[in-house]
């Protein structure tokens, strides 16, 4: 569907952009420079595209109708974060963070988008050449975004199951970084939810314990008290993860803990949530076929998904820092 040219100055929703959406005209930083999404062209034996060498970030941006402007959230922690992944890859981006956030400004700026969207770097072994190995092979660097909508329902709540697939583990493949080939653990526990009619899965540790969803970080709520698995506990350090605990404990004032959680906690505790960057705060009202809670969205995950939207649309003068405008 098209948009009418006038409607360009003003915000459109999520849906009509990616409706509108070409991505063979998109502009793609790639390489150190900007280019034709049609002039990017990887070649059948790059080493990422073998062996999954690769590293990646996804940011969203929120369309502000007061600002007229697309606000980036947390660039510089999702960089930051990428160059800790890319470290434990033995890899190096090819720009300061300062540079980074500018680029990622800069390529909002030439798609011209009007929508809230997703932004998607990636630092991978861009040398073509067979070999596993990590030294020695030349790294490339691209960020591609596109307008977005929701990733998963987030109002209705969500279904999940513990999936059979375990969480990988640090002395396996770091969840802490999030390396491209490592994802092949989310897809194969994603799938399986979704072929047996859940909406998303819940991951276990190698130890049994709780780790994460599929791509999102995973809170419970007990009795007032939020709670989490600690980093040490196979999860990705998630930057959702961590504005929503400062949300809950500085701005509603509440008590959190990061420990091991038990699986039998998620069927007992009075709510559960998702979050992360695609998920953004999104509630669970069902695990393994047990109602959590009253089986409806609970009102700690209502109350902190109303902050935590009102924080990235930069509606929030104390955390207006976070959110970075593309004018
Ligand atoms: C495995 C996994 N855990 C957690 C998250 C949430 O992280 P963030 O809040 O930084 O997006 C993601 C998404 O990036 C993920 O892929």
């Amino acid at each position: 569907m098209a948009v009418q040219p006038g409607a360009r100055q003003r915000g459109v929703s999520a849906e009509e952009a990616i409706a509108d959406y070409d991505q063979a005209r998109a502009t793609v930083y790639f390489d150190g420079e900007f280019r034709d999404y049609q002039q990017c062209r990887i070649g059948p034996m790059t080493h990422a595209l073998h062996y999954g060498t690769g590293c990646f970030e996804g940011i969203r941006g929120y369309w502000s109708e007061a600002q007229g402007a697309v606000l980036l959230f947390r660039v510089p922690e999702h960089y930051q974060r990428l160059q800790q992944s890319a470290h434990v890859l033995r890899m190096d981006l090819p720009h300061t963070l300062d540079q980074l956030t500018a680029l990622t400004v800069e390529l909002c700026r030439r798609n011209r988008f009007r929508s809230d969207v997703y932004v998607r770097p990636l630092v991978y072994k861009g040398g073509e050449e067979v070999g596993v190995r990590l030294q020695g092979i030349r790294d490339s660097f691209l960020i591609y975004a596109e307008p977005f909508g929701a990733y998963v329902d987030i109002e209705r709540g969500l279904r999940c199951m513990v999936s059979s697939w375990r969480r990988i583990e640090d002395t396996m493949a770091p969840a802490r970084a999030k390396i491209t080939g490592s994802y092949i653990n989310a897809a194969l526990a994603k799938s399986e939810a979704l072929e047996r009619g859940f909406d998303e899965a819940i991951l276990l540790t190698a130890a049994g314990r709780v780790a994460e969803g599929s791509a999102e970080n995973l809170f419970l709520v007990r009795r007032g008290t939020l709670i989490t698995p600690a980093v040490s506990e196979s999860i990705l350090e998630g930057i959702t993860r961590a504005t929503l605990l400062q949300l809950w404990t500085e701005d509603l004032g509440l008590p959190a803990v990061e420990r091991p959680v038990d699986r039998s906690e998620l069927y007992v505790a009075d709510e559960v949530f998702l979050c992360g960057t695609g998920a953004q705060l999104s509630p669970v009202v069902e695990v393994d076929g047990r109602r959590v809670g009253t089986g409806r969205v609970g009102p700690f995950s209502a109350r902190l998904q109303q902050l935590y939207f009102d924080v990235v649309r930069g509606a929030v003068p104390k955390y207006e820092e976070w959110c970075t405008p593309v004018r």
